[in-house]
């Protein structure tokens, strides 16, 4: 089942090799407007002050589908931090033209800065289990009963812990997902893996005409990477690196302080984008020193 939702993604002709990006497909937080990379900007100060600001700081977008984020990123920085900002785009998919954006197939060994894998690891393929199983990755964090579908993280679990290894200064996965608790007690009983198209969901069909994900299992992700770390919702997370809009003065820019407004409240909506998972590992300095105390996420 890996191999085959494998090759269903990034196979000769599959999903994402040929160039398909999520903007056709499906809404992401990137996609919104400017408010996410505004707020990673904020992060991304906050982690060149802990490294003391170094000559070269990177921000590498880690699964950048269309280079969104990444684009954003480079565009809205400013300044001395803008001069020494190297942004890198990583994805198996054909390379992109985004002005200001290096693009490659695979990580930089060493990331000085800020990495942040928004949406990555949900594509990431897994094996698929139906019914007991002895696979130990199961048994420590989805134990399954007959007639029960689960997604086996290991190979998240891996691809999270090797990025994060590469890093001094911050590692940030954001994405949608659940916890052992959740896992445990039955609510994703079904598994949930799930096939995206033209903007709906479909049967997940491992042919490469649609986008095949799970949800992530964060808490393994993290114990995984290990280190200093904080898992919070978008919500809060946004809340705390985002200043209050308040629409007022001429007509103008209170049309355009309300829109920024709605946008990010689709970025912290319950029920919507608000719900996703930020796993964010400190791999200088502490996590302290990037968010403040938020609380734990419950998806
Ligand atoms: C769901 S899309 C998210 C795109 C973008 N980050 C966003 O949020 O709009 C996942 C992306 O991760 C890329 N990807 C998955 N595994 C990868 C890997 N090991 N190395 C590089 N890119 C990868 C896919 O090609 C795809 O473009």
């Amino acid at each position: 089942m890996e191999s085959r939702w494998r090759e269903a993604l990034y196979g000769p002709g599959g999903f994402f090799a040929r160039g398909e990006v999520p903007a056709r497909h499906f809404r992401t937080s990137p996609l919104v407007g400017p408010e996410l990379a505004e707020a990673l900007l904020v992060l991304l100060a906050r982690v060149d002050a802990v490294l003391d600001r170094p000559a070269a700081l990177d921000f590498v977008d880690m699964g950048a589908g269309g280079g969104e984020l990444a684009g954003a990123v480079r565009e809205l920085a400013e300044g001395d931090l803008a001069r020494r900002l190297r942004v890198t785009a990583v994805d198996l998919g054909p390379t992109r033209s985004v002005p200001g954006v290096e693009w490659r197939r695979e990580l930089p060994r060493a990331v000085t800065g800020l990495l942040v894998g928004h949406e990555w690891l949900d594509a990431v393929p897994c094996p698929v289990v139906e019914g007991p199983s002895d696979d130990p990755w199961l048994r420590d964090w989805w134990p399954v009963a007959a007639g029960e579908r689960a997604e086996v993280g290991a190979p998240r679990d891996a691809a999270w812990a090797d990025a994060v290894a590469r890093v001094r200064g911050a590692a940030l996965a954001v994405d949608y997902g659940h916890l052992r608790a959740d896992r445990v007690a039955g609510r994703y009983r079904a598994g949930t893996l799930a096939g995206y198209r033209d903007g709906r969901r479909v049967e997940p069909v491992l042919d490469g005409s649609c986008d095949v994900t799970a949800h992530v299992a964060l808490d393994a992700c993290a114990a995984a990477a290990g280190g200093e770390h904080v898992l919070v919702s978008q919500r809060d997370a946004l809340g705390a690196l985002l200043p209050e809009v308040v629409p007022g003065g001429d007509p103008l820019a209170w049309l355009e302080a309300t829109a920024r407004a709605g946008r990010i409240a689709e970025l912290r909506a319950v029920g919507g984008l608000g719900d996703f998972g930020w796993l964010l590992h400190a791999t200088a300095g502490r996590a302290a020193d990037l968010l403040p105390d938020l609380p734990e996420w419950r998806p």
